[in-house]
């Protein structure tokens, strides 16, 4: 089966397509260094670099030329979705009226190409990926008049009738990754076989393997489970932050100030809330960092909380900044410098994963942040074959993996929804043969 893949980066998502059977022919991605990652991994697939609006046509043609007059199956379209916004239809209908530019993100409008694209290709199946908010996003609709409508909606209006759809907000750590990932998935078809499955089942989407607690599935596979026999690193030192037998296995240092507040922080507890580590008093009674919602239900930290412990008024080893002299309290929410659970999935794996400062990014016991080489463990991207090369031989820097990893969706995960989608498109291949095959009894008898 064919696939093409909009938005592709540098192609982790689609190992997911690829091992579930689709062959990845064409790709589209604006930046160059991510493409050529994406090159270098899937030479037989032709990349189309730059901007989908301005690539349309290019795309179309390269699929025809791939195809050779095969037909397509599925587009598989990521879009960014940074532009992706919590904003209520009304709020922005109102700025939007008021000629406010930037009210709608130009990233928004990039389903619109995607879905030209997706009609124009033939192919009898869409597979989306974004963040949740993509299900309250709002564009202008390009065949109204300037009214807003929901991208959801815009799809589906495009496409017709003749597509059924299957949506869901999908919890990847639900399919057995190492990682809380929640993306929202949305599956447009008019493959007949697909379509019946919707109307008998609800959904495309395979039954989950993995709960919380474990009931009436296995257990979510944790950090421990995946991390915990690596060599310990500590960014305390040049010579304890790398482990040179393990590419990757290596982490940036900590400076003297975030190594205290780093090293008193214990699992699953975030350097904000700190306790004296003055051996005279060790008072564990320090108020914690809270935080709330302010009128306009803006999450706003406390601006309460404590720099010196209120019993023997020592400096807390919690983020600081130092100003004229004074200590203050560094802004930032409870979830920065905060370390990860040993017995849980990881928590998100964004293009930050190297900052201490970032939410949930340290490891579970050890003084630093995750190593490249975990993190592609708990992203599952070591589960396939994926190289970090580049297909014009230059380097491929740390911030580009960690983009990569930031701006894809564990494999793993995705591997399970294509493979539902293939082996039910799979068992119309096998009727399809057998049915032809009676029909060629028939004839010859
Ligand atoms: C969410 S990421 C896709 C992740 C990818 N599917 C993966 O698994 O690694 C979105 C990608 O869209 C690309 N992009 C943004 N604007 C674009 C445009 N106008 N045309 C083509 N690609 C674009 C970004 O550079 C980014 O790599």
């Amino acid at each position: 089966m064919k696939a093409i893949s909009l938005f592709a980066c540098g192609g982790i998502g689609d190992l997911g397509l690829r091992h579930s059977g689709f062959d990845v022919i064409v790709a589209n991605e604006l930046l160059e260094d991510r493409a050529e990652v994406f090159k270098h991994n899937y030479p037989k697939a032709q990349m189309v670099v730059g901007d989908i609006w301005e690539k349309r046509s290019e795309i179309l043609k390269a699929t025809q030329n791939r195809l050779g007059g095969s037909s397509l199956d599925i587009v598989f379209a990521t879009p960014p979705c940074q532009g992706m916004s919590k904003n209520g239809r009304g709020k922005l209908l109102s700025l939007f009226r008021q000629g406010l530019k930037g009210a709608v993100d130009p990233r928004n409008l990039l389903v619109v190409p995607t879905i030209e694209i997706f009609i124009k290709s033939g192919a009898h199946t869409l597979v989306m990926e974004n963040v949740p908010e993509m299900e309250n996003t709002f564009i202008p609709d390009p065949h109204g008049n300037g009214e807003l409508i929901g991208i959801i909606d815009l799809i589906k209006k495009s496409l017709g009738p003749e597509f059924g759809s299957s949506i869901r907000v999908v919890e990847f750590a639900n399919y057995g990754v190492p990682q809380s990932r929640q993306r929202l998935i949305s599956i447009f078809t008019k493959n007949e076989i697909l379509r019946r499955h919707i109307k008998m089942y609800g959904s495309l989407f395979p039954q989950e393997t993995h709960s919380k607690d474990g009931y009436f599935a296995e257990k979510w596979v944790t950090v421990r489970d995946i991390i915990s026999d690596d060599p310990p690193l500590d960014a305390g030192k040049p010579e304890t932050a790398q482990y040179k037998k393990i590419q990757y296995h290596r982490v940036p240092l900590l400076d003297d100030e975030k190594y205290l507040w780093v090293s008193n922080t214990p699992e699953e507890k975030g350097a904000f809330d700190n306790q004296c580590i003055n051996p005279a008093c060790g008072f564990k009674e320090n108020p914690t960092h809270g935080s709330g919602k302010d009128e306009n239900g803006i999450n706003k930290a406390s601006t309460e909380t404590p720099i010196f412990c209120i019993k023997c008024n020592s400096i807390l080893p919690r983020p600081w900044v130092k100003e004229n002299g004074e200590y203050r309290l560094m802004k930032g929410y409870t979830s920065a410098y905060k370390r990860m659970s040993w017995d849980s999935p990881a928590s998100t794996l964004t293009r930050n994963l190297s900052y201490a400062c970032s939410d949930n990014k340290l490891h579970p016991s050890q003084n630093r942040v995750l190593s490249l080489y975990e993190a592609m463990k708990l992203h599952t991207i070591s589960n396939y074959e994926f190289e970090w090369r580049r297909a014009d031989g230059k380097k491929v820097s740390d911030k580009l993996i960690r983009e990569l990893i930031g701006e894809s969706i564990p494999p793993a995960g995705l591997e399970k929804i294509f493979r539902f989608l293939s082996d039910l498109l799979n068992e119309i291949g096998q009727n399809k043969v057998s049915v032809l095959r009676r029909g060629q009894q028939e004839l010859c008898l």
